[in-house]
C-alpha cells in the first residue's frame, strides 16, 4: 500500500538517507569540506542564493533531484509554462508567467496568443497611471485625483500592499495609498479617515467580483463618495474595476471602459503582476513596473531553462521538502532584513499556503505524506528581539529564509552594516551554535551553562541581492512562487485551486441572516447556537 509518492524508488532512498544524516551536524559538514560555504550556492538573475547551512550532502542534494526527475518536474514545469490545463479541478492554463512575458512573444490558450491581450492591459493601465499622475484625470468636481483606495481581499489585496510597501521608496509621494481588505467596517473607516471624496479614486479589485467582503467594501465606498459628491454620474471619475467579470463590473455601475480586465488563467494570489497591480503601477509609475515585470520574467526564465542542479526555486522547493517530509518541521520561516519588505511574509502567506494546503493528491487519493509548511516571518532585526528565542533554543527545527541587500535605499550609516551583519550573525548563530566547553570555557557557572548553551545544527537560506529596486521584488515573487510548484509536482497536488475556504463563507452566509433577524430558528451545534445567541442578544 502507500502513494506512488511515498513508494518510489527515490522516496525509499530519501528516507534511508535520512537515517544516515540526521544526527550529523552543520559544524562537522563545514568542517570537513571547507569550501562548502561557496560550493553549496547559486548566484543567477541577480540572487546569490547561500543554501550551505542545510542539513544536506551532496548525496542529498542528488537524491532530491533525483525524486524531482523521478516526479516528472520538468515535463510538468513545461506544461505550466505551455499553457496546458494543469489546474485540472477547475479545467484551466496556470499561465501567471504570460503576464510578464516580453512582447512579441506567444504563449497560446485555447488556441490563440494571449501576449498580446497582456500587453493591450498594460497600456491602458500604464496610461490611466500617467493621467493620474498628470493631474489629467480629474475628480467629477474637476480636481485632481490625490488619494488611491485599493478594495480587494486575499490575492487582490496581499500583492498590491506588499509590492507597495516594498517600493514605497520608489513611488511617487503627492499621493497616498490606502489598502482596504477586511470586511471589518473599521477597515474602510480608517482608511478614508481625513481623504476628500473629491479627491479620492476607488480601485475595486476582485477576480470574481463577488467576493463578499469587497462587494460589501466597495457598496459602503459608493455610499462615502456619493454622501460627498451627490451625483450618481460621479461614480464613473471615482470607481475603476480589476476583474475578470466584466458582467459583474457593469452591474456594479463601473463603465467597463474603466474596467482593467486578467483571465482565468491567472490564480487571485498569482496575480500581483497583472491588472491587479494597478495601484502599484499608478505609486512607481509605467517604467518601474516594467522593471518589476522584467525581474519576474527573468526568474521565470531561469526556472525554465536551468538544470535542476542549478535552479533556484527547484532548490528551494527540494530543501522545504526535505524538512517538511524527512525531519517533520511543520514551519518555514521568511525573515527579510529590509523594513520595506514587511509584507512580503503575509504575501508568502497566501502564496504558499493557499497553494500548497492541500490533502489529496490530483487523482483525488488522500496524500499519505505531509504537504504545504506553514509559512511566517517578520523583518530583521525586529524578529530577533521576539521570537528568535525559539528557533535558537527551542525544540522545534524551523528552517529559515534570510533575506538581505548589499545596498539599503537609504543611506545612513552605520544601519545597513548593523543590519546585515545581524542577518548573517543569525544564520551562523542558527547553523554552529555554541557548546558546553564554549560556554564554560568563558567562565559562565556550571548551574548557568546549559541555559547559554545554542545547539546549532539549526538550517537557513540566505539570499542576497543588490538593492530592493522593483526588478528585484519581481525576482523574488517569481522566485518563491516557483518554488511552490516544484513541491506541489512533487506531492501530486493541484496549487492553483483554494477548494478549503469555500465551506467557511458559505456557513457565513447561512449565519448572516440569522444574526439579523433575531427570532429566526437557529439548528446548529450547541457551541454554534451559544455563540448566535450571545450575539443576537
Ligand atoms: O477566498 C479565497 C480567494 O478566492 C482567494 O483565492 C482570492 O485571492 C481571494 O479570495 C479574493 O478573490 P477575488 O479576487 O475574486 O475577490
Amino acid at each position: 500500500m502507500g502513494s506512488t509518492l511515498t513508494n518510489s524508488g527515490s522516496w525509499k532512498s530519501l528516507q534511508a538517507h535520512y537515517g544516515t544524516i540526521k544526527n550529523l551536524h552543520l559544524k562537522e559538514l563545514f568542517e570537513k569540506s571547507t569550501d562548502r560555504g561557496e560550493r553549496f550556492t547559486v548566484e543567477n538573475v541577480g540572487i546569490y542564493f547561500d543554501y550551505s547551512k542545510h542539513r544536506i550532502t551532496e548525496e542529498t542534494l542528488d537524491l532530491l533531484f533525483q525524486l524531482a526527475k523521478e516526479r516528472g518536474l520538468e515535463a510538468k514545469r513545461e506544461a505550466m509554462f505551455s499553457g496546458e490545463k494543469i489546474n485540472t479541478t477547475e479545467n484551466r492554463a496556470v499561465l501567471h508567467t504570460a503576464l510578464r512575458a516580453p512582447e512579441g512573444s506567444t504563449i497560446m490558450v485555447d488556441g490563440h496568443n494571449v501576449v498580446p491581450e497582456v500587453h493591450a492591459v498594460l497600456n491602458k493601465m500604464a496610461d490611466f497611471s500617467t493621467k493620474i499622475k498628470s493631474g489629467k484625470w480629474k475628480g467629477h468636481t474637476g480636481k485632481r485625483i490625490k488619494n488611491i483606495v485599493n478594495i480587494g481581499i486575499g490575492g487582490s489585496d496581499l500583492g498590491p500592499v506588499m509590492a507597495y510597501e516594498a517600493l514605497k521608496h520608489f513611488s511617487q509621494r503627492d499621493l497616498s495609498f490606502k489598502f482596504v481588505s477586511n470586511v471589518d467596517g473599521n477597515d474602510f473607516a480608517e482608511a478614508v479617515q481625513g481623504l476628500l471624496a473629491e479627491e479620492t479614486l476607488f480601485i475595486i479589485s476582485s477576480k470574481t467580483f463577488t467576493t463578499l467582503e469587497t462587494m460589501a467594501n466597495a457598496q459602503t465606498a459608493r455610499s462615502w463618495a456619493l454622501e460627498y459628491l451627490k451625483d450618481p454620474e460621479a461614480i464613473a471619475k471615482h470607481f475603476v474595476a480589476v476583474s475578470t467579470n466584466e458582467k459583474e463590473v457593469s452591474k456594479f455601475g463601473i463603465d467597463p471602459n474603466n474596467m482593467f480586465g486578467f483571465w482565468d488563467w491567472v490564480g487571485g494570489r498569482y496575480s500581483m503582476s497583472g491588472a491587479i497591480g494597478l495601484s502599484t503601477m499608478i505609486a512607481i509609475g509605467p517604467e518601474h513596473y516594467h522593471a518589476m515585470l522584467n525581474g519576474l520574467h527573468q526568474m521565470d526564465e531561469h526556472f525554465r531553462t536551468a538544470p535542476l542542479a542549478q535552479n533556484i526555486s527547484v532548490i528551494m522547493g527540494l530543501l522545504g521538502l526535505w524538512y517538511n517530509n524527512f525531519f517533520g518541521a511543520q514551519t518555514q520561516a521568511v525573515f527579510p532584513y529590509d523594513k520595506f519588505l514587511h509584507r512580503f511574509p503575509a504575501y508568502l502567506q497566501q502564496l504558499t499556503m493557499e497553494s500548497n494546503g492541500k490533502g489529496v493528491t490530483l487523482g483525488g487519493e488522500k496524500t499519505d505524506y505531509e504537504t504545504g509548511a506553514v509559512y511566517w516571518g517578520e523583518p530583521g532585526t525586529n524578529g530577533q528581539h521576539s521570537f528568535y528565542q525559539l528557533i535558537h533554543q527551542g525544540t522545534k527545527i524551523i528552517p529559515s529564509d534570510f533575506i538581505g541587500f548589499k545596498e539599503s535605499l537609504n543611506h545612513l550609516p552605520p544601519h545597513q552594516d548593523y543590519l546585515i551583519a545581524n542577518m548573517i550573525a543569525q544564520g551562523e548563530a542558527l547553523a554552529f551554535g555554541k557548546t558546553l566547553d564554549e560556554v564554560k570555557a568563558e567562565g559562565i557557572p556550571d548551574v548557568l551553562a546549559p541555559h547559554k548553551v545554542f545547539g546549532g545544527n539549526r538550517p537557513s537560506s540566505t539570499f542576497f541581492l543588490d538593492r530592493l529596486s522593483p526588478e528585484n521584488l519581481g525576482k523574488l515573487v517569481a522566485m518563491y512562487e516557483h518554488s511552490v510548484f516544484v513541491q506541489g509536482a512533487i506531492w501530486d497536488i493541484n496549487p492553483f485551486d483554494q477548494m478549503g475556504v469555500e465551506l467557511g463563507k458559505v456557513l457565513a452566509q447561512n449565519i448572516i441572516p440569522e444574526l439579523q433577524q433575531k427570532d429566526s430558528p437557529i439548528h446548529h451545534d450547541s457551541s454554534t447556537n451559544a455563540l448566535i445567541k450571545l450575539y443576537r442578544g
